[in-house]
């Protein structure tokens, strides 16, 4: 290899850890304009690279005057800074809490610039919120399902025994009670069924995103009141992902249903997708992640459940199980993805998050 080929593969080599890094980077010139942003930067400033390029600092960022006035000090003086937890005030009335350092870079062919890093505060908070609500759901899962098990084989005793005391018995009367043994037990059997979740491994294959989503709109049309209404905001541009669509339609049915529950005769129901580049779940980063968004406009999630409702057992309605959303969460964290929820009166949000990459998935 040449002198030159090695530079040149050592640039690229850099380029690539550039444009690969969570960290989010911008290089500056003299007068604080916009040189290069990486792709973390273009998620976390939401712009993308043509449009953020030839713009200043202060198109970024609105507010945040003091720092503006150091930075342009670092650059002349080059002294290089970090500041805290600062505030970054941007344009569109967003405000983020973030680590940021600024290094005045020097090159003697060029002039001055200043290399910015920018560490998301909340995204990491939420990485570790993500990465509870994945290892709750694992043990709260394997909870349900130990104690499904222990109870599965006494009522199977119990409803045969009572199977046999009916042809046994000659009153039609007492047949009754007998009848009530085993409609019971047939009840109990098909809620342990639901705790013990889906039993089979998911069978992935190539999956429209869409396609799923319209099979669960045809199913909760027929099932809601007309009065509600179901709205579709989809992004076709999504590539399909690989996945189980038999287990996608059931965790989509599950929070469907539950957002159907919650708003009672009125209401309006969004089924929608996006796509997010370079996003992390829990610890994990992935090229493309998908979403589904169920937004309804119902009356929110109780507070006193709502940091617990991904446990089993936990509902808010008289006759809820508290199964759904459980199950819902376990499904989805098999395709390596996870359901967040952000929740107020007038508007709850269920985002399932799926990630793309078949390398990366975990069931
Ligand atoms: N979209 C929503 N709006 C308001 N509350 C909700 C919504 N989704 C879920 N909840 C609350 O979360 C609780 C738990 O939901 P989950 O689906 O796990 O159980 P469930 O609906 O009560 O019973 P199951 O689904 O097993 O029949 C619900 O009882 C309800 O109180
Ligand atoms: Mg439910």
């Amino acid at each position: 290899m040449h002198d030159t080929d090695k530079a040149l593969s050592v640039d690229l080599l850099q380029k690539q850890i550039i444009e690969n890094m969570t960290t989010s980077v911008l290089i500056l010139d003299q007068s604080l304009t916009v040189l290069y942003i990486n792709p973390a930067c273009e998620m976390l400033f939401e712009i993308s690279r043509r449009k953020a390029t030839g713009k200043s600092w202060q198109y970024l960022v609105t507010g945040n005057q003091g720092l503006t006035e150091r930075m342009k000090s670092s650059v002349e003086q080059g002294h290089p800074f970090t500041k805290r937890e600062a505030q970054l005030e941007l344009m569109g009335d967003r405000t983020l809490t973030v680590d940021c350092s600024f290094t005045p870079l020097y090159e003697p062919s060029a002039d001055p610039s200043l290399l910015v890093e920018i560490q998301h505060m909340e995204r990491q908070v939420q990485i570790s919120r993500e990465e509870n609500l994945i290892s709750q759901s694992h043990t709260a899962r394997a909870l349900a399902r130990g104690l499904a098990h222990e109870v599965k084989n006494p009522l199977g005793g119990l409803r045969g025994a009572a199977q046999l005391l009916e042809g046994e018995l000659e009153s039609d009367e007492l047949k009754e009670y007998t009848q009530i043994i085993i409609n019971e037990a047939d009840r109990l059997q098909q809620l342990v069924d639901r705790m013990l979740g889906p039993t089979s491994l998911p069978r992935k294959e190539d999956t429209n995103i869409h396609e799923v989503l319209e099979r669960v709109y045809q199913l909760i049309k027929a099932e809601a009141p007309e009065t509600i209404r179901i709205e579709r905001d989809y992004d076709p541009s999504i590539p399909d992902i690989h996945a189980d669509q038999g287990q996608l339609i059931q965790a989509l049915l599950n929070l469907v249903r539950n957002a159907i529950q919650a708003m009672g005769d009125e209401g309006r129901l969004i089924l929608k997708t996006r796509s997010k580049r370079q996003f992390t779940i829990g610890q994990n980063r992935y090229k493309l992640v998908v979403l589904v968004d169920i937004i309804d406009s119902g009356p929110g999630i109780p507070e006193e459940i709502l940091d617990k409702i991904f446990l089993p057992m936990i509902t808010g309605r008289a006759e809820g199980t508290g199964l759904g959303l459980s199950i819902a969460q376990s499904l989805i964290n098999r395709h390596g993805g996870l359901i967040e929820c952000k929740s107020k009166p007038g508007s709850t949000i269920f985002r399932i998050l799926i990630p793309m990459e078949k390398d990366n998935d975990s069931g």
